[in-house]
């Protein structure tokens, strides 16, 4: 694991349309004010922020992350709800897992209180629009550090 940690923010289907999808739902910042959000988050640390539309691309994402990165914030968008493939994936790692979104989906449909991903997930930080990346960013690196800490007593 390299002495700076890296996190990965992995972002799925539809999100490349932040700022204009459903506005009231998930707010007016766009995908690359997300971004900076998270590299401001992450004080120092190495943020490597995708987004993608495809189920297949994400688990490959997901299988690198386990070597690449210190720890993962996942909003895996819709595919929380649908995807055993990326509940498997993600069943593998053994880096932390944050699952991030924007809105609560427990207060929403019915449909989307499923989400296989916090099967495997640490914790989920949700609900606070933009703001969410900021605190799953800075509770991965949080759970980062506590690792390293415990891994030198
Ligand atoms: C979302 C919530 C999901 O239910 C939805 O499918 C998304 C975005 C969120 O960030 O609030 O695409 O993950």
């Amino acid at each position: 694991m390299p002495d700076i940690p890296v996190v990965y923010v992995l972002n799925g289907p539809n999100l490349n349309l932040l700022g204009t999808r459903e506005p009231e739902i998930y707010g007016h910042a766009t995908l690359a004010d997300v971004q900076a959000l998270c590299e401001a988050a992450a004080e120092g640390a190495t943020v490597v922020f995708r987004q993608t539309n495809h189920e297949g691309e994400l688990i490959d994402w997901v299988q690198e992350a386990q070597t690449s990165a210190s720890a993962l914030v996942l909003n895996p968008a819709a595919y929380g709800h649908t995807s055993i493939a990326l509940l498997d994936a993600l069943k593998a790692l053994t880096i932390p897992v944050v699952e991030c979104h924007l809105s609560n989906p427990m207060a929403r449909e019915a449909f989307r209180h499923t989400s296989y991903v916090s099967l495997a997930a640490t914790g989920i930080v949700s609900g606070f629009g933009a703001q969410s990346y900021d605190l799953a960013v800075k509770a991965a690196l949080r759970l980062v550090q506590e690792r390293r800490s415990a891994a030198t007593v």
